[in-house]
Order: C-alpha cells, then structure tokens, then sequence
C-alpha cells in the first residue's frame, strides 16, 4: 500500500463525508472506514506483516488518516444536529397570538367560603375572630358552659368521647358546640371581649338533616352595661349583611344553659312552594341569649360588673340557605361537581 493510495483513501473519505445528509448516512460510513472490518481498520491490521521500517512510517501515517476521518465525522455530525435543530425550531415556532389554554383550578367548598364571609362580616362589626380546640375536655365543652355532669342537655349533644383524657386525667370530647370558643376566650383575654369563633363541631348523629361533623359560629360580646338591645341590634346586622338584604326577624324565649334569658331568632323567609307559588315562613336560624352568670363566674369574669350576650349559628344552615343548597350530605361527600357548581373562584373570595 503505497502514501499516494493513502492520501487518495483520506480525500475520498473527507469527500464523501461531507457529501452525507443524514446521521443515519454518516454512521454507516463510520462503521465502513472505521468499524470493525472497516477500510481503515484493515489497513491498520496489516501493520504486523510489514518489516519493521516500513511499519513505523505506514503506521504513522494509517493513523493520521484515521484522526482525520475521525475529525471529519464528528464534524459533519455536529453540522447535521445544528441544521436537523433549526429545521425542529422552524417548524415548531409558536403562534403567541392563539389563546391559551384553560388551566383547570379548583373552587373554594361553600363553607370554606362561608366561614370566611362570616368572618369578615363579624370583623367588620368589630368582633375578633379567635379558635377553639376540637378536642376538648368536659370542663370547656359542658361544665363551664353552666352543663354540669347529669345534667339533661348532655344528652342533647350525642357526644363522641375520645379515650385520651388531658394532662390533668379530664375526659375528653370531639366538641358538640363551638360555645367552648367562649370559655378559651374569657380566660384568656378576660373582659370586656369582643370575639367570634367558627369551625367544626362533632355529634353522633346521622340522617337527612344532621351530618356527624358540621359547622357553627359562635358569638361573644361581654363588656359593662350591655344588653339585650345589643344582641338585637348585632345580630340583626349581621343577618343583614349575610343574606345582603333587610332581614326581617322576631326573637322567641328558648333555653339554652348558658344564656339567661336565652332565645331563638327567627327569620322570615320567602321560598317557591311546590306548587309554583312564592310563600313566607318564619325560619329559625340562631340561638342566643344573655351570658349566664355562671358562665362568666367559671370563666373568671364578675358578673357584678360585666353582662354580655352570645349567640350561635349553624354554618351548615346559612350556607345552604343563601346558596339554594338542599341536601346537607352532599356538602361534606367530597363530591367534584358539587364544589363545581356551588364553590367559588379563590379570586372572589372577599378576605
Ligand atoms: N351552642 C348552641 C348549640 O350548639 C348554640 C347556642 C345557643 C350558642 C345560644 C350560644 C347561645 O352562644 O347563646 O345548639
């Protein structure tokens, strides 16, 4: 084999490589110079044949072929990516004038919703909003909220007993009411106090209308010479602004242990009969009534000098008042439609 052939050999080699197109061509040329039965190789493995002055030169120059073909192929590889990745950009370019497709978000539950309306009605009226434990213990739960043991409403409430008892070795409840936020809050911040507190409370009981786990609001107001003329006046505002028109209502005496007097407002309340009709009703909506004096004496508030009232609400009740839900299972099924249909944009949400 003589250095013109090898010369010749590089040319043709360089020749046809930049002739190739294609990744595909150019490996197949790769595998014919270089592989393992290639041109190239072949000529390397006939260096042991040769006498030993010869092997040297003819190796040499074998070799600086090889490094430039080797050169050659990777440069055309990179030319070829480099077209192959404009070409990709070209036809791939991207119309920013077409809409974007809609992102699917989620909506806010009704009474997650709720809760917030409820919320920032009551700040604006001038309550703080504070948390009651869900677990709680008798005391907060029952017996300072004038309910000692034996006494008949605890078999009201249907209560869930947990088996841990507190530090102290106190039985422990799910709380059946948010009243316990009245408790927390008074012993805390001592009075005058005005606070609101909503959340979820606990009862054994289930069918169409009681769900185990539901929703309450709980109001306290507790300050010198407060009276029922207070309470009137709140709740009546704040039943304005929820259902965001004038509410007309009427009070009616009702026993609750830790209010005296205690009672129930009503609301007057226009639905579509079945037949089509528009009828009014009075609806009961809430529970309150003046603190009891008992209650503030266990929270360590003087009756002597303070009186508050205190009411609450089912949050459950004015949800599905005000957004025409009518089964209250439905709210609490996890049910995608559902929050669809009756949840709210985040944006919307007032806070
Ligand atoms: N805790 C009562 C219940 O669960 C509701 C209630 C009634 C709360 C009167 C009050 C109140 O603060 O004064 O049925």
């Amino acid at each position: 084999m003589s250095t013109v052939n090898l010369s010749v050999l590089k040319e043709q080699s360089l020749e046809s490589i930049n002739a190739l197109n294609t990744p595909t061509d150019l490996e197949g040329l790769r595998v014919k110079l270089l592989g393992k039965n290639g041109e190239i190789t072949g000529l390397l493995k006939t260096l042991g044949s040769l006498p030993p002055e010869e092997r040297k030169s003819f190796g040499g120059e074998v070799n600086a072929v090889r490094s430039a073909v080797t050169e050659a192929l990777a440069a055309r590889k990179e030319k070829l990516d480099a077209i192959a990745l404009e070409e990709k950009l070209k036809s791939e370019t991207l119309d920013i004038t077409l809409p974007a497709s809609p992102l699917a978000t989620g909506k806010i539950h009704p009474i997650s919703y709720v809760m917030e309306e409820l919320e920032t009605i009551m700040e604006r009226i001038g309550f703080t909003t504070v948390q009651g434990p869900e677990m709680e213990t008798d005391f907060f739960n029952f017996t300072a909220l004038n309910i000692p043991e034996n006494h008949p409403a605890r078999q009201d409430h249907d209560t869930f007993y947990l088996k841990n008892k507190d530090e102290n070795g106190e039985r422990m409840v799910l709380r059946t009411q948010t009243s316990n936020a009245q408790i927390h809050s008074m012993m805390a911040h001592g009075a005058p106090l005005r606070v609101m507190s909503v959340g979820r409370v606990y009862r054994c009981d289930s069918d169409m209308t009681h769900t185990p786990q539901f929703h309450q609001m709980e109001g306290l107001c507790v300050d010198k010479n407060i009276t029922f003329a207070h309470m009137k006046g709140v709740l009546h505002r704040f039943l304005t602004e929820f259902f965001e028109r004038d509410i007309k209502m009427r009070l009616r005496p009702a026993y609750f242990p830790f209010v005296e007097p205690g009672a129930e407002i009503d609301i007057e309340w226009t639905y579509t009969a079945a037949d089509g009709t528009q009828k009014t009703r009075w609806l009961e909506i809430l529970g309150c009534g003046m603190v009891h004096r008992n209650v503030l004496t266990n929270a360590g508030v003087d009756p002597e000098e303070y009186q508050g009232f205190a009411f609450g609400v089912g949050v459950d009740r004015l949800t599905m008042l005000k957004y025409g839900v009518n089964d209250l299972r439905t709210m609490f099924e996890g049910n995608i439609p559902f929050t669809h249909h009756f949840g709210m944009d985040a944006a919307k949400v007032r806070k």
